[in-house]
């Protein structure tokens, strides 16, 4: 299999990770060659429930038993998105009531810039450096590296870019700029939180400029930092709110919230101002349902900073500099970029699933689903601090 997915199958890389998978369970992902390896990544923050969950199985067949795609976005109402969007209202704040259904994480940025636009008559978006927002052309012309959109010139106009905490640069927004956009807690950077009260600072400034603020909550949403929402650790409220990846427990979506008020500003003058096919699927939004109930009803959202106290606890290495992030959105920054290299190459083949993080080179992701046991986490950690020894040996 692995020679016909290099072959025929596109790629990002020249060298990846090429596990075979034949089946996922819980915490695990099991490969053809009959191994079963524990996951520390959960698909990037997207396994929000572990794998195939099975109150997310039954969800996805009892819908297609009842039917799969009937219409576009936004013209027949359909019980899984109705319900979804209606239990996202009912658990956000005031002002966050109203949420358009998208494919992925990217297209939602897209939704989000271009509703900032509308509603401002602005033009001018802020973003932060080593900000990552996804790879269609909009979201990459909101990333600050170079290396990466040089090719892709020339980009969407008027972006520019201030450094995330740094309070100097808020005079930097202005009645020109129509948003500022952020990671409530900055991913590819290094999972790095916001300090000092800065996401409170920027909203005060954006209100009194008028500009708008996009949270991009992609990776810490759903749950991972102790919350629903990672904003909601911060005293702050975003005007639009981006979400994905988790959302979906295990499938692609994508969507961004808002007031009804700026929201109906996207269907009208000119209507279908975003269009969509297959935005609000019925499968899909089943899943996400599903995934955002048991999070509800359950302690796994609390449960998330206990499990990072554990991971704390166990990941004590001298080769280990610093543990970042907040609940199950942890990176373990390791003394050089080659430690991190080697443990996670070593640890897959240790049967542990661990993975690089995109900007910052030294750290290790620690995102495993929010489903994973105190034993699991403890059993993982092990293997790490095993490989670091060995490398500490050398
Ligand atoms: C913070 C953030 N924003 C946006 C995206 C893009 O999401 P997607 O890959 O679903 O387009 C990602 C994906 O890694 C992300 O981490």
């Amino acid at each position: 299999m692995k020679k016909d997915f290099l072959k025929y199958q596109a790629q990002t890389t020249p060298h990846p990770l090429g596990l075979e998978v034949s089946h996922a369970q819980g915490s695990y992902i099991h490969t053809t060659d009959g191994q079963s390896h524990l996951d520390f990544v959960a698909g990037v923050s997207a396994c929000t429930l572990g794998h195939s969950h099975p109150k997310i199985v039954q969800a996805i067949k009892d819908q297609a038993e009842k039917y799969l795609h009937v219409m576009v976005y936004g013209e027949y109402a359909q019980q899984p998105a109705v319900e979804l969007t209606k239990l996202l209202a009912e658990n956000l704040p005031d002002g966050l009531n109203k949420t358009y259904l998208v494919n992925s994480g990217t297209e939602a940025i897209e939704g989000a810039l271009k509703l900032a636009r509308r509603a401002t008559g602005r033009t001018q978006i802020l973003a932060a450096h080593q900000a990552y927002h996804g790879n269609t052309m909009g979201s990459l012309s909101l990333m600050d590296f170079e290396e990466r959109v040089q090719p892709f010139r020339p980009l969407v106009g008027d972006i520019a870019h201030i450094k995330f905490n740094d309070t100097s640069q808020l005079s930097d927004i202005t009645v020109q700029t129509a948003a500022v956009i952020l990671e409530t807690i900055q991913g590819g950077a290094g999972f790095i939180e916001p300090q000092n009260d800065y996401l409170k600072k920027v909203k005060a400034r954006c209100e009194e400029t008028g500009a708008l603020l996009i949270l991009d909550e992609i990776q810490p949403g759903f749950g991972r930092t102790g919350k629903l929402f990672g904003f909601q650790n911060y005293e702050v409220v975003p005007d639009i709110l981006v979400m994905g990846k988790g959302m979906g427990g295990g499938l692609p979506i994508g969507a961004f919230t808002a007031s009804e008020e700026l929201m109906d500003l996207l269907s009208d003058n000119p209507k279908l101002g975003h269009i969509t096919t297959f935005g609000g699927n019925p499968l899909i939004a089943a899943s996400a349902l599903t995934t955002l109930q048991e999070l509800l009803h359950s302690q796994l959202i609390p449960d998330t900073l206990q499990k990072e106290t554990l991971f704390r606890k166990h990941l004590k290495h001298p080769l280990i500099q610093e543990i970042r992030g907040r609940g199950l959105m942890l990176a373990a920054l390791m003394k050089n970029s080659e430690i991190a290299d080697r443990v996670v190459l070593e640890a897959k083949d240790r049967g542990l699933i661990l993975f690089w993080l995109l900007f910052e080179k030294r750290a290790v992701r620690l995102t495993p689903p929010l489903t994973i046991s105190s034993e699991e986490i403890v059993k993982g950690c092990g293997i790490i601090v095993d490989i670091l020894n060995e490398i500490a040996a050398e």
